[in-house]
């Protein structure tokens, strides 16, 4: 196919925060499919703070991205030539690609987009095609709330933790949400209907926490680790949960990270704390994506897309993730469909 190509590359494993040096926008040409390949053309880029972990080096769940390869990324895109049976032009298909306008898929890599149950393809993807079905399995399935249990979540205004707490709401529990903005902790019990917001940034989190959570805390749903995981272990109640879904507060940290202080507490209070990696779930995607869409149906589950437009945006965006700036589920527009 005539025409460029437009990739990053990782250059540099960052030491600390991404910075303009970690990767590279390169114009290239446009790859040709082998037998059982696809070539695809990117319409969204799902930008996750996982990427600060392929971007590095440390023991992790995937191999690391190799220096110099494109980035890895959860991709969305068009399907323009296909040498493989699965796909044919025009399937919109979804999984895990890279920061490049066009590239190769095979059936290992991508599949098709799923029943999308009369919302956009960019809303399905945004939401369905990880963050949706994280909060559901890693809550559900580790968590598993019972009603009338408190339920505190981290990151709780962020794509995965604004589901966690909707759904643990359904599930008739006291939701408690932590994040980093006032506006964040208006949208969180106004919109959303957490029944309590912390702005962990501002307030003192275990005056806030015991406030909050006046009959202790049965799930710590852990996205960032560090100290709000501390906090939120002194509170815990016998046999209570702690899903680990994400250590968002240490992944920029050039140092090895001490604690959790509070380790005793795990046993004394018989607490189960459980990794939690979506990978593990792929074969029951469709069980979480069909409850998601029916409760998005049904107003049960509200989502905030924080959107930038063109790929070369996505260096500047995936930083928000490290800061806060992102207002809800970040990611890139390339072309809409
Ligand atoms: N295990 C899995 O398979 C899996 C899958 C998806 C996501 N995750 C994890 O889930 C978490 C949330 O991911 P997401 O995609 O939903 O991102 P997100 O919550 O939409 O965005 C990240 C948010 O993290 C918060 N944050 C950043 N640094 C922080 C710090 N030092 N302390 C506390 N909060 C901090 C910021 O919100 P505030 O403004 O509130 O600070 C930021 O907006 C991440 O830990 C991610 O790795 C895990």
């Amino acid at each position: 196919m005539s025409g460029k190509n437009h990739v990053w590359r990782l250059r540099e494993r960052p030491v600390g925060n991404i910075t303009d040096d970690t990767l590279s926008f390169e114009s290239e040409s446009i790859p040709e499919p082998k037998d059982g390949e696809c070539l695809f053309r990117l319409n969204y880029l799902s930008l996750d703070p996982t990427n600060r972990i392929w971007m590095s080096d440390e023991e992790q769940y995937m191999p690391p991205v190799a220096l110099n390869d494109p980035m890895r990324g959860v991709v969305c895109g068009t399907v323009l030539k296909s040498n493989t049976p699965e796909f044919k032009e025009g399937d919109i298909v979804s999984g895990i690609g890279t920061w490049a306008d066009y590239q190769i898929g095979t059936p290992g890599s991508v599949g098709l987009l799923g029943a999308i149950g009369g919302i956009s393809v960019m809303n399905a993807f945004a939401t369905l095609a990880l963050v949706g079905p994280s909060a559901y399995f890693c809550l559900l399935d580790i968590g598993a709330p019972k009603a009338g249990e408190t339920v505190v979540v981290s990151t709780a205004a962020g794509a995965v933790g604004s589901i966690v707490g909707q759904i643990a709401k359904i599930k008739g529990c006291h939701v408690v949400g932590l994040t980093g903005s006032d506006e964040k902790c208006r949208w969180i019990k106004e919109d959303l209907g957490f029944d309590e917001a912390i702005n962990y940034k501002t307030e003192n989190i275990p005056d806030a926490l015991a406030r909050s959570c006046p009959n202790g805390i049965d799930i710590y749903f852990d996205s960032v680790g560090g100290s709000i995981l501390d906090e939120c272990l002194k509170l815990m109640n016998l046999h209570g949960r702690i899903p680990t879904c994400g250590l968002i507060s240490q992944y920029n940290s050039p140092d090895p990270v001490p604690g959790p202080y509070n380790y005793g507490l795990i046993l004394m209070h018989r607490l189960k704390i459980q990794g939690f990696i979506i990978l593990d779930y792929l074969d029951r995607f469709p069980e979480a994506n069909e409850a998601i869409v029916n409760w998005m149906s049904e107003g049960k589950i509200k989502v905030r897309l924080d959107v930038s437009d063109g790929l070369d945006s996505a260096l500047h965006s995936v930083k928000k993730l490290y800061t806060g700036e992102n207002t809800g589920k970040l990611m890139v527009r390339v072309k809409d469909v």
